[in-house]
């Protein structure tokens, strides 16, 4: 790592700074295009404004926190000490989407102190790709308990454009994306994606949420923003002891969309790995009992139609095995599921009677095959964590190495999923999991903001309008998909779960609604093409196939999940205009894998392959829509053949309505 100090000083007497030292002070990024200005007016108002070469993007904006104690608020500042630093370094993943990391950016750590005596630090990083900002409120005496009733921080726009968003909310971030103005939006859950008029991309987030609550954001008036934390039922925001350090708040910032999902900001925002052996943590493929439940077929409880039933699962595991699937889910294994919706209602530790579990365990062992435990919570986090350690035991003691944890209900006495005492718990379950080591799953999660970096065994989680809804609503539409890579995965990796190939559920038979969603017009709305491309679009370092096994028997597509790695050496993006068309292509070792999927439109498109190596000759198998696809009534048609492929072919993609493409090219050994 290389830290250079650029600038280590009091202020007073140092005039090698643009404006007058006492109140305004600026950083760029390494490259210089990026600044972020910081400044202290008359009135004691601290803002920033940030600007790509000449183009201002971000005009005043206020930083600021309000305390229900008035003398721990931050008003009325002065600034005391600065200091810039400028860090180059490159670390590397235990697993991704990159395994190498460039962590590039000047950092200015700035002292003040507010009129009340309290000091505080703001904290900034620029980099080339983007911005981080965070509050420090160090120990100091007087203070013990801090009360944040509000954060100020403020992201007003220059420029209106096009915003792609899901609203604020408390709960969920299980909504459809809306592409609407900026100034339209009236409040949006992070990560949110504005396109300015000007043609630039940025994307507000925050980066390392540990012990703090949610940040979604306000409009409060044209394209101004203002951070709105998620509450404590008794309306406090953040409750801190002693001292307080906020999330990152964070800009990506980018000329077009590819920067976008190549930035590695968040990522870098996050403190690096503290595990010490991560030997245990390792991205897998996975297949379950899950899309039965979803459809209707069958049961999370026990009953004639229920899912986890020891032969079931044998006949998960022996398709796993043949089909080189690391690992089985299984949902619906434990008792409780007919007290969904009640307090203490899941008992994390107890098989159904017809779910075998010795048996299971034994078998998959035998087989080869890993096992994916499963704790649905209904939202009582009060009661998980009463049994979470020897519900972890019982996992560990058996083998197992995954957990998917669940929240589909009500928090108890009217927290929210995303305020802080969320916040402290799901981040409580990754450390705990860490001790058994068990990597996690988390669905109803809080949001992704790169703390894999600092638990690698935090893998994959939810958090979006994920394929459960195709089974019970109408459906996510084509575009979903490709505004999901720009927006949600700017966070992190997403359990989204595609693979589902009987898309107009043509095999369901005896289906039981049970989704109040359901209005009897379910269906996937994608081809089946796409669907194999989603899961190389849509980035999970545990990647599901998500139908039931009898829908992947003698299906030649399903090669393509077969021939897929769960872990990435390096990823490049193809193609990319948000809301239409996504391609990404992602190598490991030698062999690379191509993900094109269009929206609602049909699209020709031709993807250049001169990522791969010079003068090397590849065999690519493809699997693209059929020449008789219909997304309406015959979407399963799929076309798959073989093609040698060098660093000079243009590759020719078509794809029909909702359509896509998804390619495994691999070197050919003489
Ligand atoms: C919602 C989760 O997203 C889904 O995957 C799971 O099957 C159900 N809750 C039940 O736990
Ligand atoms: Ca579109």
């Amino acid at each position: 790592m290389r830290v250079r100090v650029v600038f280590l000083a009091l202020c007073a007497g140092l005039m090698s700074l643009s404006c007058s030292l006492d109140n305004r002070v600026e950083v760029k990024s390494p490259n210089g295009e990026l600044k972020y200005e910081l400044y202290v007016n008359d009135q004691g108002r601290l803002s920033y404004e940030l600007s790509l070469g000449q183009a201002k993007l971000i005009n005043e904006s206020k930083l600021g926190l309000e305390a229900a104690q008035s003398r721990l608020s931050i008003e009325n500042v002065k600034i005391v000490d600065k200091k810039i630093i400028e860090v180059d370094e490159v670390w590397n993943a235990v697993w991704g989407q990159n395994k190498r990391i460039k962590n590039n950016y000047n950092q200015l750590v700035l002292d003040l102190i507010t009129s009340k005596g309290l000091q505080f630090q703001l904290q900034v990083k620029v980099y080339d790709d983007g911005v981080g900002f965070r509050y420090k409120i160090p120990e100091q005496t007087g203070i013990d308990s801090i009360f944040i009733t509000d954060e100020k921080t403020e992201f007003n726009l220059t420029q209106n454009g096009t915003a792609w968003s899901i609203p604020a909310n408390f709960d969920s971030y299980e909504m459809l994306y809306q592409t609407t103005k900026i100034d339209e939006v009236k409040g949006a859950n992070t990560p949110v994606t504005f396109k300015t008029n000007d043609g630039v991309y940025l994307s507000i987030h925050e980066a390392n949420l540990t012990d703090y609550a949610g940040m979604t954001l306000q409009n409060t008036g044209g394209t101004n923003f203002e951070a709105n934390l998620v509450p404590w039922p008794d309306g406090v925001k953040v409750k801190a002891k002693g001292s307080l350090l906020t999330p990152w708040r964070t800009i990506t910032i980018s000329k077009n969309a590819v920067g976008l999902v190549e930035s590695n900001l968040i990522q870098n925002l996050n403190e690096p790995c503290v595990l010490e052996n991560t030997d245990w943590i390792e991205p897998m493929k996975y297949i379950g009992i899950w899309w039965g439940m979803h459809l209707g077929v069958e049961t999370w409880t026990m009953g004639p139609k229920h899912g986890a039933r020891t032969e079931n699962m044998k006949a998960y595991i022996d398709f796993a095995a043949d089909h080189n699937v690391q690992a089985v889910l299984a949902e619906g294994w434990n008792t409780g599921w007919e007290n969904w919706g009640k307090a203490r209602a899941f008992d994390q530790q107890t098989p159904y009677a017809d779910f075998d579990f010795d048996e299971v365990v034994r078998y998959a062992n035998a087989k080869g095959v890993e096992l994916i435990g499963h704790h649905e919570t209904g939202g009582d986090y009060i009661y998980y964590e009463e049994c979470m350690d020897k519900a972890f035991s019982m996992l560990r003691d058996n083998g197992i190495r995954v957990l998917k944890t669940g929240y589909a209900g009500p928090i108890p006495n009217g927290h929210y999923h995303h305020g802080q005492k969320m916040v402290q718990h799901y981040r409580k379950v990754v450390e705990k999991a860490a001790k058994y080591n068990l990597m996690i799953d988390a669905h109803e999660p809080i949001k992704a903001t790169g703390i894999s970096r600092t638990y690698p065994n935090m893998m994959t989680r939810e958090g979006a309008r994920g394929m459960e809804w195709n089974g019970w609503s109408e459906g996510n539409p084509p575009e979903h998909y490709v505004i999901l890579p720009f927006t949600r995965c700017l966070g992190g990796p997403i359990d989204y779960t595609p693979g589902i190939f009987d898309i107009l559920y043509k095999n369901r038979k005896e289906y039981t609604k049970w989704n109040s969603n359901d209005k009897g017009n379910s269906r996937v709305n994608t081809t089946l093409a796409k669907q194999l491309a989603l899961w190389v679009c849509l980035y999970s370092p545990l990647q599901m196939a998500s139908d039931m096994v009898s829908n992947y028997k003698d299906q030649p597509a399903f090669e393509f999940f077969e021939l897929l790695p769960a872990d990435f050496d390096e990823s490049k993006v193809l193609l990319a205009e948000i809301g239409d068309v996504y391609s990404v292509a992602r190598r490991k070792d030698k062999n690379w894998y191509i993900g094109t999927i269009t929206d609602e439109n049909r699209r020709s498109v031709e993807l250049d392959l001169s990522f791969l190596e010079d003068g090397k000759k590849y065999m690519a198998s493809i699997f693209e829509d059929g020449d008789n696809a219909n997304l309406e009534n015959n979407p399963t048609d799929i076309n798959i053949r073989k093609v040698e492929v060098d660093s000079k072919t243009v590759l020719s993609v078509k794809m029909i309505e909702s359509g896509g493409q998804a390619v495994a090219i691999v070197p050919v050994v003489n």
